[in-house]
């Protein structure tokens, strides 16, 4: 009899998207400390459609965001924790299985600073938008170990008078593990 042949399925793309300053502040009291229409445009644009990874807390304040075709997966420790039109995960493992079983190629990881902490060591991509600003706040994107990650592609916008800070958004693809 034929021995049947098993393919390995390959996990999600893991990829974290990001805006800090250059200080590393995401947040400063549940309040993202500037306003950027054009990172809020290009956030809208990366993750329409996607199945997306948020903490509990980042998912809370996100409600009323989420648009028809992206999934969100919601880690929490909460047991029977509901989440509309997603899911509620555990831990990492279990939203990148969910988010396999349902053939999505990629799991976006949108925040918040707990949630980009616990998964920046498996990340294959990170999108980070660098806010030009040095700003006060109490919740951080994890620092990056610049030897892992290749700087793929950058696009610099410059400010946009008082209000509107330069920002450059930076993808980041990991090296591979065995180089570093
Ligand atoms: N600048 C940006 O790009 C950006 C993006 C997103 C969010 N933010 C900001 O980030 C802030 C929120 O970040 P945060 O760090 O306070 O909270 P968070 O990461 O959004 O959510 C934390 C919650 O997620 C759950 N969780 C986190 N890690 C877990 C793990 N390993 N296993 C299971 N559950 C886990 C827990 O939920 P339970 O308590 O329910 O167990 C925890 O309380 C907000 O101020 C938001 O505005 C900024």
């Amino acid at each position: 009899m034929d021995k049947a042949i098993e393919i390995a399925k390959p996990l999600p793309r893991l990829i974290l998207i990001a805006a800090a300053s250059r200080n590393g502040v995401l947040a400063a009291a549940g309040k993202i400390p500037w306003h950027l229409p054009a990172d809020v445009s290009h956030f809208r644009a990366r993750t329409a459609g996607h199945w997306l990874l948020l903490g509990r807390t980042t998912f809370e304040q996100m409600s009323g965001w989420f648009r028809p075709g992206q999934v969100p997966v919601v880690l929490t420790r909460q047991k029977d924790y509901a989440v509309p039109d997603g899911w509620a995960v555990v831990d990492l493992e279990a939203a990148l299985a969910l988010a396999e079983a349902h053939q999505a190629g990629e799991l976006l990881v949108c925040g918040g600073g707990k949630v980009y902490a616990a998964t920046l060591p498996f990340a294959d991509e990170v999108i980070l938008t660098v806010v030009d600003l040095e700003v006060s706040g109490d919740t951080f994107f994890p620092v990056m170990q610049m030897a892992e990650w290749e700087l793929v592609e950058q696009e610099d916008f410059p400010a946009g008078g008082a209000e509107i800070p330069a920002m450059s958004i930076r993808r980041y693809l990991r090296r591979d593990r065995a180089a570093c």
